[in-house]
């Protein structure tokens, strides 16, 4: 199946500010030069927010991670998980069409959906509330056939029950997710010949389906205020009555242990960075020039990794030349690694003093143009 971007797109993305923080967060997970990383959890966060993936989504996932957009764009167009077409606004029915599923009636939950919501799946209905697709098995073929409607599973179902969840959504209301033909979770639909002490004094939901009532938020945008931060892998403020804070775990700048191993993993690191067990460095920033030399500026996008946007941003932080690179010290290259917006640590993790001293000297990178940069 083709996966493309939805011809219609909006202008812009930007994640409100609480997903925003909590993206910021799943990125602080991962040792520097690893951002990327965090692709999946970001674009999905993104899904989250909006209900699909638009472009400029992907786009600001991708500069956000210092990645270049064809790579974000491969991620979203490969996973089925991720929607390219816009869903929904009440919600999106995923209706499972795999082997138990079928064999127990996916076929006619396919066919209300086709008389309720549009004639095609990823089409939206009349009204823009309601979005269908058929998918593969999504796990719970002990309570054939069913759909994932939101984030919560509904079992057992009819074309009657579905219908009736349709115009509970519709009013606005949130069906209760689970079995819906009167079984408890997945025993034999002619109830338990055994361990039926288990029966005495059970809640009145199995464990999944009293979660998702409880948290509530099955057919729900996310915009980051419902969900709890939390970040226990970042360094925790002195608790109040003097404790002090916890060693922060291995993550950005921090290896594993003692043997370094992010450093062997990560070969991108550059000497003299925390993660390659140096003193930590303390940003500071290079010598700038107003205007480049007589001359000119020299082709930063020499160096591997530098394409037309990095250039622009170097110029526009005094940076024109190898020479001026190539000096820089760990602190000046801590500073610019913290500002390229949009593009953080690519300075170290791409070795561009390196890159610049052979430049600087009349040499080449050996991989310089055309190496593909930003
Ligand atoms: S076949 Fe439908 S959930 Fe597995």
């Amino acid at each position: 199946m083709l996966r493309r971007l939805h011809p219609e797109q909006p202008d812009s993305f930007a994640f409100t500010p609480a997903n925003r923080a909590w993206a910021e967060a799943q990125i602080a997970k991962y040792p520097e030069g690893r951002q990327a990383s965090a692709v999946i959890p970001l674009l999905w966060r993104a899904q989250e927010q909006e209900g699909w993936l638009t472009r400029p989504a992907i786009e600001h996932v991708a500069e956000m991670l210092g990645m270049p957009y064809i790579r974000v764009l491969e991620v979203a167009t490969f996973y089925f998980m991720f929607q390219l077409a816009p869903v929904g606004s009440v919600a999106h029915v995923q209706v499972c069409g795999t082997t138990s599923c079928m064999i127990c009636g996916a076929e006619d939950l396919v066919a209300v959906c086709r008389e309720r919501i549009a004639p095609k799946p990823h089409q939206l209905s009349a009204d823009g509330r309601f979005s269908w697709e058929e998918v593969e098995c999504l796990g719970a073929c002990a309570n054939a056939p069913m759909a994932q409607i939101g984030k919560d599973y509904y079992e057992d179902l009819t074309p009657a029950r579905l219908h009736a969840i349709l115009d509970e959504l519709a009013a606005g209301k949130v069906p209760v997710p689970g079995p819906q033909n009167g079984r408890y979770a997945s025993e034999p639909k002619t109830g338990l010949t055994s361990l039926r002490a288990h029966l005495e004094g059970r809640p009145p939901l199995n464990a999944s389906a009293d979660l998702a009532v409880r948290l509530g938020d099955t057919v729900k945008r996310i915009d980051g205020t419902e969900v709890p931060l939390s970040t226990p892998w970042r360094a925790q403020p002195e608790k109040a009555e003097g404790r002090p804070a916890p060693e922060p775990k291995p993550g950005r700048g921090r290896p594993a242990d003692a043997t370094g191993v992010t450093v062997q993993e990560a070969p991108a690191v550059a000497k003299g960075h925390p993660a390659a067990g140096g003193a930590a460095p303390a940003p500071q920033r290079p010598a700038a020039l107003a205007a480049p030399r007589a001359g000119g500026p020299d082709d930063l996008k020499l160096i591997r990794g530098v394409g037309p946007r990095l250039e622009a941003l170097l110029h526009s932080l005094g940076v024109f030349h190898f020479d001026q690179i190539a000096s820089w010290t760990a602190d000046e290259l801590a500073w610019i690694d913290a500002n390229l917006e949009g593009f953080r640590g690519r300075a170290s993790r791409d070795g561009w003093i390196e890159q610049a001293r052979l430049l600087a000297a009349g040499g080449g990178t050996g991989s310089s143009r055309g190496a593909g940069g930003d």
